[in-house]
């Protein structure tokens, strides 16, 4: 039985929903002991400690370039002094691919990972539109990590 963390932004309660989806696979199908905090209550030194995987979440915003939801944007400048040096993390995250950066919340922390040298497990989600109608593939991602574990 592994620990997951995962941490999540969500203006319109997309990402939330999702995060939400993903913990109960993770508890009810394998037994996980899984923690959801909303990011705008969650600090950088928060991560890395106490967690076999930390999976982080967000939404993506703006017209012109990339941004990330609104709690999650504070979160992200601090992100480069998380301790997550060989740590698993997952990445996932609400979009919407009529915008030319579809789910770039999600590119930008992908990249940030790598700086950090932790360990991306598969390849991160990305939900274009509403979750409630992606299950299937949620579950076949979470299926994926959870059997990496
Ligand atoms: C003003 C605005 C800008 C957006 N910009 C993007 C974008 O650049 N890329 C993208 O993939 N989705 C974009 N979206 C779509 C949202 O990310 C999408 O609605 C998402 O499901 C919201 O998730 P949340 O409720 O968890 O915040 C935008 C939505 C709005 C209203």
């Amino acid at each position: 039985m592994a620990t997951v963390l995962i941490v999540y932004g969500s203006t319109t309660g997309n990402t939330e929903f999702l995060a939400q989806g993903i913990a109960a696979i993770l508890m009810n199908k394998y037994g996980h002991t899984v923690t959801v905090k909303d990011v705008a209550g969650t600090s950088v030194e928060d991560l890395g400690h106490g967690y076999d995987l930390t999976m982080l979440g967000s939404s993506t915003w703006g017209d012109d370039g990339i941004e990330f939801q609104e709690d999650f944007a504070p979160f992200y400048e601090d992100l480069h002094r998380a301790d997550l040096k060989n740590k698993s993390v997952a990445i996932f995250g609400c979009g919407d691919s009529s915008y030319e950066h579809f789910c770039g919340a999600v590119d930008l922390l992908e990249e940030m990972m790598a700086q950090l040298g932790a360990r991306v497990m598969g390849v991160p989600l990305r939900i274009d539109g509403d979750p409630a109608g992606a299950q299937a593939d949620i579950q076949q991602w979470v299926d994926d990590i959870a059997q990496s574990l």
